[in-house]
């Protein structure tokens, strides 16, 4: 795949080199485009090294410009992606202007475009920069995130670039090309965020599971070339690229959701946090405080990790114990008694795993554990997701795992 890579000024340039080398591990030949101000974040030389070709930014370089033009380049590209994309650079792609190289080949190209946008929080959330998205996606351009969590800025918000990985695949995913993922054609279903189960009208019990972990996993699973369906409770975050989400709320609902996903699933991973008791009855009107006191008759939610572990053809199972003490011990007797391939065990509480974008974790499987200590949710993730994958291929024995050439004996 030809990929024109356009690399505009925000700080986030500095994680292009890496984006880079995601690419190409792909098999993509990367000809990168570079605006001036992203010189001012990165070097053409540490590019060009990595890239493996001379960078262009100059419309008006005229030797460039003789070995291949800008309308040449524009039609050898499979797809033009432009990571980072600053608030500037869309909008000046919404205005249909081409003042520079890049924008020009924007204008010029019949392939696909996607955008991974990276800026502060609040210029993201500003209207014109929404508005500017909104006709961007109209046109077809595809907007790779961007993410949430911590900025350069020292802010917190919407607005990270994604990872290079996570961008790489959904750039391949985008345009049909073959990743070279360790999921590659593998189908996982992942549950994410808390539910609600409703009382009345108004009101609903629920728990104070943010969804940022089952979205991360999503995201690594997809980076991994992974098809995936995320089912998700109510949460307040973007859709990880390249997925599938079935919105969900109540526990019978995301019950329902998975097990309608699950058929031909390789891989389930139930990272939700499901209410473990609902209402037994949801009072049809606002309920009155006419009482001084008053009581609510709960019922059991199904346990739909257990129920999937449980079915004939079963996929690798992996499920979370989120808790507050005992963390390991909980946690292996869930693994045991839930017939689970694997678990991942977190301390949950004020100060860690909900709510919040750092994580730590302790895996459990039959017969070893792994630790790994506190990092953000997404790293996390990218991590699970490569020992989860590690641990499908040596118990499904049959699955062939891309990259590996197995050898059978067969006497
Ligand atoms: O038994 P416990 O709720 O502590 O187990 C936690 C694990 O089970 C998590 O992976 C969670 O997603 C899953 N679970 C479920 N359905 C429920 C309760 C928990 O899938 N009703």
């Amino acid at each position: 795949m030809n990929i024109v890579l356009g690399i505009t000024g925000g700080i986030a340039a500095y994680k292009a080199p890496d984006l880079v080398r995601r690419l190409r591990e792909r098999g993509a030949e990367v000809q990168i485009v570079m605006t001036n101000s992203a010189e001012e974040f990165v070097t053409s030389t540490a590019l060009q090294a990595v890239s493996g070709k001379p960078i262009r930014s100059n419309l008006w370089d005229k030797e460039a410009e003789a070995a291949m033009s800008h309308i040449e380049l524009a039609r050898w590209a499979d797809v033009v992606l432009i990571a980072p994309a600053t608030a500037e650079v869309m909008a000046r792609i919404v205005s249909g202007g081409a003042p520079d190289l890049l924008t020009t080949i924007c204008l010029a190209t019949e392939a696909p475009i996607a955008l991974a946008p990276a800026m502060n929080r609040v210029m993201w959330s500003n209207l014109a920069t929404q508005a500017n998205r909104e006709v961007l996606e109209h046109r077809g351009i595809h907007i790779i995130g961007p993410g949430i969590g911590s900025q350069a800025c020292g802010e917190e918000g919407a607005g990270r670039m994604l990872e290079p990985d996570l961008i790489a695949a959904t750039v391949f995913n985008l345009t049909g090309g073959k990743g070279q993922g360790l999921l590659e054609g593998k189908k996982v279903v992942v549950t994410a965020g808390p539910t609600r189960e409703p009382i009345d009208p108004v009101r609903y019990i629920t728990n104070r599971s943010s969804g940022k972990m089952g979205y991360a996993i999503a995201g690594a699973a997809v980076a991994q070339g992974a098809d995936v369906v995320l089912v998700s409770g109510p949460v307040n975050l973007r859709e990880p690229p390249g997925t599938e989400v079935v919105n969900v709320e109540s526990a019978e609902e995301m019950y329902a959701a998975t097990h309608a996903a699950i058929e031909d699933a390789d891989i389930f991973i139930a990272a939700a946090a499901v209410a473990d008791y609902r209402p037994v009855a949801v009072v049809k009107q606002k309920i009155k405080k006419n009482d001084e006191a008053m009581s609510l008759e709960l019922t059991r939610c199904p346990d739909i990790l257990a129920s999937i572990a449980a079915l004939d053809v079963a996929p690798f199972t992996v499920g979370f114990a989120a808790e507050t003490e005992n963390v390991v011990e909980y946690a292996r007797g869930k693994l045991e008694k839930k017939n689970l391939d694997m678990i991942i065990a977190n301390r949950v509480g004020r100060d860690c795993g909900f709510d919040r974008d750092d994580n730590s974790a302790i895996v459990l499987w039959d017969g070893g554990e792994r630790e790994f200590p506190t990092s953000s949710k997404v790293e996390l993730a990218r991590n699970l997701i490569e020992l989860a994958a590690e641990h499908f291929y040596a118990e499904r024995g049959s699955e062939t795992q891309p990259g590996l050439t197995v050898i059978t004996n067969n006497d």
